[in-house]
């Protein structure tokens, strides 16, 4: 992929990762769009960014989708890249059964639901652009779960199953499908976590982060593993039951004992 002279959507683009793609693609002369609940969290974004351009959507639900295709479409009729990278997080204890549905499957409605519905409502329009892609931003924890967050990682691995076969199902078209998969990543998600909890985990500056995920998607390097990405695929397929016994141990903690 060409690192300029595209039209890329960015949903999720206020902070973190997304802003910092947006930070990237704005400098190297490329038209960017960016997304978010927030409306006061995308004007600050704009603040520093500059030439962005700002739209208030909302992935996990269909009619906030169409209104933003419809603007898009008409505003931006050259857009060849979605980068499908809004996303939240949350520790859940599965023991303690006072979360309602809502709340306890919100992470689908958002990481899985919102990339499937996103690629459906945009391929059209991707695919009759040149040069186009659609990035899928899953997690080193697609390959391994952190069980304090089993539904995060649960969408995280659907969404490594989708993205295989959406590439597939798309080798016919000129649309290229990448998956980024960042590592921890120090952005705003991981707020919620505390020292203990991110014991042995290596984080990585989200600035390094993009940085490895533009050198790849300029490579059409399909699917990114930045930092401990790769170590966590790495060890799954090699030392599944070493690497999740890891990765459990934050599991005692949140139980209290
Ligand atoms: N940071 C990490 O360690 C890490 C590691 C692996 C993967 N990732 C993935 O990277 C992606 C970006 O995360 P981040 O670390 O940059 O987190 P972040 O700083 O919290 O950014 C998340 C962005 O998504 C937006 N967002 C959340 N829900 C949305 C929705 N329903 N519709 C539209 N936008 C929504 C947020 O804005 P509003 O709240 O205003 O909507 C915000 O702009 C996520 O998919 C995350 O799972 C992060």
């Amino acid at each position: 992929m060409n690192l300029n002279g595209n039209t890329i959507l960015i949903t999720g683009g206020s902070s973190g990762i997304g802003f910092e793609m947006a930070k990237e693609f704005l400098a190297a002369n490329n038209k960017v769009i960016i997304t978010g609940r927030n409306r006061e969290r995308l004007e600050k974004a704009k603040q520093k960014l500059g030439d962005v351009t700002i739209i208030q959507s909302d992935v996990s639900k269909p009619d906030s989708i169409k209104e933003l295709y419809a603007q898009v479409s008409k505003d931006f009729p050259d857009l060849n890249v979605l980068i499908n990278n809004a996303g939240v997080m949350f520790t859940i204890n599965l023991q303690d059964h006072n979360l309602s549905a809502s709340e306890l499957t919100k992470e689908l409605d958002i990481n899985v639901k919102g990339t499937i519905w996103m690629n459906d409502t945009f391929l059209p329009l991707l695919k009759r652009n040149k040069n186009a892609a659609t990035v899928t931003v899953s997690s080193g924890l697609a390959f391994v779960p952190l069980p304090i967050s089993p539904v995060y990682c649960a969408t995280k691995a659907a969404l490594h199953s989708y993205t295989l076969s959406l590439r597939a199902q798309l080798k016919n078209t000129d649309v290229k499908v990448f998956e980024l998969a960042p590592p921890a990543t120090e952005t705003e998600l991981l707020a919620d976590f505390n020292e203990e909890d991110m014991k042995g985990i290596a984080t990585m500056k989200v600035q390094a982060m993009v940085a490895d995920f533009l050198k790849g998607f300029s490579k059409d390097k399909y699917e990114i593993c930045p930092g401990q990405a790769s170590q966590l695929k790495f060890m799954s397929r090699f030392f599944p039951s070493f690497i999740l016994k890891q990765m459990s141990k934050t599991v005692d903690r949140m139980h209290g004992s």
